[in-house]
């Protein structure tokens, strides 16, 4: 007899509302057995401690190449940072972490309001705008274009793409994407081999030419897959998202334009209420390990919902409420470990300047009335919709 307690596969109201679901589970208990679209039978942490606990235990790996019966990288997209443990992982990160420190990140602060400032020139003449086409997607793939050094990308196929290997709406489209992803991304890497400039990539090309230890030719493109896609998949839902509860919530929206000096605590609240990021890469037990009184065993896999964690009511008083004021100390949006996410400081100044700025000019902005529910993406990785059409 199977154990599984709950079959979360294309339940429509599990994908617009998932947080029901991760409640009724987490009264019952930290830890679930439970089928998803990737997985028969997945291990499902859903409550905030434990779920902060098992990112940060290494008897918890994340290089799923060192499972017993699996050969070989797959695709390599795959051979990035997320997907590996130390050693590989320590090198990988070393190689780049210095371009996303907070000082870095803080001399772009000029050129993402200058594209935040275009790209809302553009849209507001109109009166409306899918959020999402007009700002949201288009300010992070430009930031992280111009970051590692590919801003002629052709941001519509990238973002097809891209949508279609983080939110498949099926197996077999998620495998031809993963496959188109790759041919795509070695394309790009060996037309800036042709012509390199002072730039991301390209140093990251050259340290690959000049040193074969530094990085393999799959963990250049691993290494480019991860940097363009989290660059931009999850900004876009933090801007989006937000933007929807502030509208959703308007004794919130008028308390943080009378006081922008809230920003930052709304942006720490937006993340923490409807983070981007649903559940966590997976991750497998490389031992037993036991959490509360369930015992998952080697080589299960291990889901985190950092968005149950982050409406743990045990952690977070009233989670479901948003309210920009709260102490969001410690929210697992951004992940937490070794693998902590290394775009927060970038996604955080983008988000703000993002939402102050088009606060600011746009000051009579509503969700359009017309635009019925919202599209939420399949898939329990990423947590936002299609569209978020607005006027003003
Ligand atoms: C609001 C926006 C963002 C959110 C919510 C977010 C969330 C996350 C989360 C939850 C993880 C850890 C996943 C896991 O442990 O399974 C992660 C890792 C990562 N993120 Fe972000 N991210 C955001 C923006 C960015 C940006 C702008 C970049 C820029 C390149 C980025 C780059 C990365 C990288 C490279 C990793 C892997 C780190 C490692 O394995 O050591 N992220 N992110």
């Amino acid at each position: 007899m199977s154990d599984v307690e709950a079959d979360l596969r294309g339940v429509a109201d599990f994908t617009a509302n998932p947080y029901p679901y991760y409640a009724k589970l987490r009264a019952a208990g930290p830890v679930h057995t439970v089928r998803t679209d990737d997985f028969d039978r997945v291990r499902l942490v859903v409550g905030y401690d434990e779920g902060r606990a098992v990112l940060a235990d290494q008897r918890f790996g994340k290089d799923w190449r060192t499972l017993p019966g699996q050969s070989g990288v797959g695709n390599p997209i795959n051979a990035n940072m997320l997907e590996m443990d130390a050693p590989d992982h320590t090198r990988l990160r070393k190689l780049v972490v210095r371009e996303f420190t907070p000082r870095r990140i803080e001399a772009l602060r000029p050129r993402v309001q200058q594209i935040t400032d275009t790209l809302l020139d553009a849209m507001l003449p109109a009166g409306q705008a899918d959020l999402v086409d007009a700002l949201a997607f288009p300010l992070p793939m430009t930031v992280i274009c111009e970051l590692i050094g590919v801003p002629d990308l052709d941001r519509d196929a990238f973002r097809r793409l891209s949508n279609a290997v983080v939110s498949p709406a099926g197996a077999q489209e998620e495998s031809d994407a993963v496959q188109a992803m790759g041919g795509y991304l070695a394309e790009l890497i060996e037309d800036k081999r042709c012509s390199p400039g002072e730039d991301l990539m390209s140093a990251l090309i050259a340290a690959r030419d000049e040193d074969d230890d530094a990085l393999s030719p799959d963990e250049l493109v691993g290494m480019a897959f991860l940097l363009l896609v989290a660059g931009h998949e999850t900004t876009v839902n933090l801007i989006a998202n937000g933007v929807r509860a502030l509208l959703d919530h308007p004794d919130q929206l008028a308390d943080l334009r009378a006081d922008f000096g809230l920003l930052d605590y709304a942006v720490e609240e937006m993340l923490r209420y409807e983070g981007p990021v649903e559940t966590a890469t997976f991750r497998f037990a490389r031992e037993p390990v036991t959490i509360g009184s369930t015992t998952i065993a080697a080589g299960e896999p291990v889901l985190v919902a950092l968005a149950g964690g982050d409406r743990d009511p045990g952690r977070y008083p009233k989670p479901d409420v948003f309210d920009i004021r709260r102490d969001t100390q410690g929210h697992l949006a951004f992940g937490h470990g070794t693998h902590f996410c290394m775009g927060a400081p970038l996604a955080r100044m983008e988000g703000r300047i993002a939402i102050r700025t088009l606060l600011e000019r746009c000051p009579g902005l509503v969700l359009d009335p017309a635009a019925g529910e919202p599209d939420w993406l399949p898939g329990m990785l990423i947590r936002g919709a299609r569209r978020l059409p607005v006027r003003w």
